[in-house]
């Protein structure tokens, strides 16, 4: 084929997802194996999304609600905002997507942390941008260093709090100083994909009402303590003339029917997200002492994952875990080659972790 393919999309890397369970069982002949590798809840999903599902099959002959009218409802709702000031999304990745398309053009500069999630980088470089990578300071985001990159290119900075995969916060105070350095025409990005499971009281969270008056757009999801990462749905909360500027390029249908009707139920489902944040916060305390005990290196986190050092290459070890059926992210393609990233799982499923961990740490 002579296809005339541009430059930037070729030097894309793919984002690579946790490897899924079935596929491992497929390939090892492994049966019972866990996942802690993606960042899902491990609850399952709530109970109340199940029902609203339940009840929205017999209607999946119908298109779904385009404008996602009761979801946005309820959104702005539980957030104090109108729903004027929401746009939903087949998950947040698509939002991430949406704000690229719709502020960036080829040349323009993006901002991204390095490392963090790494949609920011693909997304922007797939619009042909100029992806201006700043380092962590440690194991934190340096907005210092990422205002000072800023040039009258800058469309778009992402700030992603808590970090995937360091799992630090930023502070109010340090957003704050980090915001009044911004020049008007940049748009920021908070990603609070993980902000439920944050414990930090100084912890930088976005989205209330004042934050509406300022070029800020804060994004949610309900693929983490929400339980719902299969059904792809995830909200921007940002100024009403951006949220106009992206249904401009926001696909008619983006949400599907049952993803809003199980959303809108989830977030009525205080009880789910309170068990859900509870048990990471319970789990994250004891895999945190048997790390202790194996006398691991490992980096406490504000989020459902965290880091562990494993001092030898990660993609070896995560091999030898597959072996043991636990499946966890090696952290090479986040420029980390001898950490993985796990996240907190049922008791046992953590038990099973730490176990797995012991055998191929020894071996
Ligand atoms: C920081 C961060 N933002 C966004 C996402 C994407 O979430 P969604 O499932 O809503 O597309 C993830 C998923 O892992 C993430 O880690």
């Amino acid at each position: 084929m002579k296809l005339m393919i541009p430059d930037h999309i070729r030097a894309i890397s793919p984002y690579v997802p946790g490897k899924p369970l079935e596929e491992l069982e497929r390939e090892y002949g492994i049966r019972n194996s866990i996942k802690l590798a993606s960042n899902e809840n491990p609850l399952g999903p709530s109970p109340r999304a199940l029902e609203a599902i339940g009840k929205g099959l017999s209607s999946l002959h119908r298109y779904p609600d385009g404008a996602g009218h009761d979801l946005i409802q309820k959104i702005a709702r539980v957030n104090d905002v109108a729903p004027e000031n929401v746009v939903i999304g087949n998950g947040s990745d698509d939002i991430i997507a949406m704000l690229v398309q719709a502020f960036v053009r080829p040349g323009n500069r993006v901002i991204v942390p390095l490392p963090s999630f790494l949609m920011y980088d693909i997304a922007a470089t797939a619009a042909g941008a100029v992806v201006d990578r700043v380092p962590l300071d440690g194991l934190g985001l340096d907005l210092t260093a990422m205002a000072e990159r800023v040039t009258a290119d800058t469309r778009l900075i992402f700030v992603c709090n808590p970090n995937n995969p360091t799992g630090t916060v930023v502070t109010r105070a340090a957003f704050e100083n980090f915001m009044a350095r911004l020049p008007d025409h940049v748009v920021v990005v908070v990603d609070e994909a993980y902000i439920e499971f944050a414990k930090n009281p100084d912890c930088l969270k976005t989205g209330s009402p004042a934050d509406l008056t300022r070029p800020l757009v804060t994004l949610r999801t309900f693929s983490k303590a929400y339980g719902l990462a299969g059904l792809r749905v995830g909200y921007g909360i940002m100024p009403a003339e951006l949220a106009g500027l992206l249904h401009r390029v926001r696909l008619p249908f983006n949400v599907n029917a049952l993803a809003q009707a199980a959303a809108a139920a989830a977030l009525d489902d205080r009880d789910f997200l309170e068990r859900s944040v509870r048990l990471v916060h319970d789990g994250l305390e004891s895999l945190y002492t048997a790390m202790d005990c194996m006398e691991q290196v490992y980096f406490k986190s504000e989020s459902n994952f965290f880091l562990i050092d494993v001092n030898q290459p990660a993609d070896e070890v995560f091999e030898k875990m597959l072996r043991q059926g636990v499946i966890v992210r090696s952290m090479r393609a986040y420029g980390y080659p001898n950490y993985i990233r796990i996240n907190v799982g049922l008791e046992e499923e953590n038990r099973r972790f730490v176990r797995a961990l012991e055998t191929v740490l020894q071996s």
